[in-house]
């Protein structure tokens, strides 16, 4: 595998159909530099093209999914070297390069860039203690990549505005509740095994349904009702257009079990 390639990520595929990247930077609780983005960036594409791989698990240790951006790389620099290396926005590939769904298993800190890449991810699963939360306030600074939307749209105004003017943290269980997460569990491995066998079931289905799918529900977040409603429409019609859609109306109708062609 490519696996060896890596520094600060580790890919797998512990499922079929399923790849993982984990996080690795343990000494600094996962904190997410320049390199370690790079990698992660290059893992989910190839990943990505993977004709074997039907989702993709995004995961950090027991202790730390990410503790956020790495503060000591971003200490010294200047706006101008923020601005004209435009600082951070290669983090955004993982919203706009990957088509398959990328599951986050968020165990322990998920804070600052942590929570905000786990918000990137299409879903979330994460222990009951997990911590989350945007402290960038305390260091003199806001967040960066994208949480004071991504939070807001997950939580409302109220509870973004608090947690982002404070910086507390906010618990897995919390998460959960407030619908960042979809669901939390009491243990990291108990975490590990649902995310897997979730992402285990979608990697089951045909990936053209399969990323249509991820594609229409993260478009509610961009467009108005309306024009959210009539993307999906249009996508919807064009799946009429897919081979899949054949063959899983076609196994349903005589009590089959659907060959999935992925085309
Ligand atoms: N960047 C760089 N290094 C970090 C880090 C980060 N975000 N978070 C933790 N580390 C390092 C620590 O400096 C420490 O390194 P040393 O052993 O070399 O001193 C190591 O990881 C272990 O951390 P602690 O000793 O602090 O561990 P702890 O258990 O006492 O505390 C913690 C854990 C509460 C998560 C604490 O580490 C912490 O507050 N981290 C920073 C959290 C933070 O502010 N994140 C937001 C960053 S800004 C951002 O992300 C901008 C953006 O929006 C993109």
């Amino acid at each position: 595998s490519s696996d060896t390639a890596y520094k600060y990520i580790a890919v797998s595929e512990p499922r079929p159909g399923v790849g993982q990247v984990t996080l690795n930077r343990p000494k600094s609780l996962n904190a997410l530099s320049t390199p370690l983005i790079t990698e992660l960036n290059a893992a989910l594409r190839t990943l990505d093209a993977s004709p074997s791989i039907g989702a993709i698990v995004l995961t950090g240790s027991p202790k730390a999914f990410a503790a956020g951006a790495d503060i000591k790389e971003m200490a010294p620099l200047t706006f101008s070297e923020a601005y004209t290396t435009s600082f951070i926005e290669s983090w955004s590939d993982l919203t706009t390069a990957v088509k398959k769904p990328l599951l986050a298993a968020v165990s322990g800190y998920a804070l600052g860039g942590g929570c905000e890449l786990a918000l990137m991810c299409d879903l979330i699963y994460t222990t009951t203690d997990a911590q989350f939360g945007q402290p960038e306030i305390k260091l003199g600074t806001i967040p960066g990549a994208g949480g004071s939307q991504r939070l807001t749209r997950a939580v409302g105004k109220a509870r973004a505005m608090e947690l982002i003017l404070t910086g507390n943290f906010f618990s897995g269980e919390e998460a959960a509740r407030w619908g960042v997460a979809a669901r939390c569990y009491a243990t990291h491995e108990e975490l590990m095994e649902e995310t897997l066998k979730t992402a285990e079931k979608i990697a089951g289905y045909s990936k053209v349904a399969v990323m249509a799918a991820k594609e229409v529900v993260n478009k509610s977040q961009d467009l108005a009702l309306r024009d959210g409603v009539e993307f999906e429409r249009r996508v919807f019609h064009s799946l009429f257009g897919s081979n899949d859609q054949k063959v899983g109306m076609k196994a349903f109708a005589e009590k089959q079990k659907p060959e999935w062609t992925h085309s």
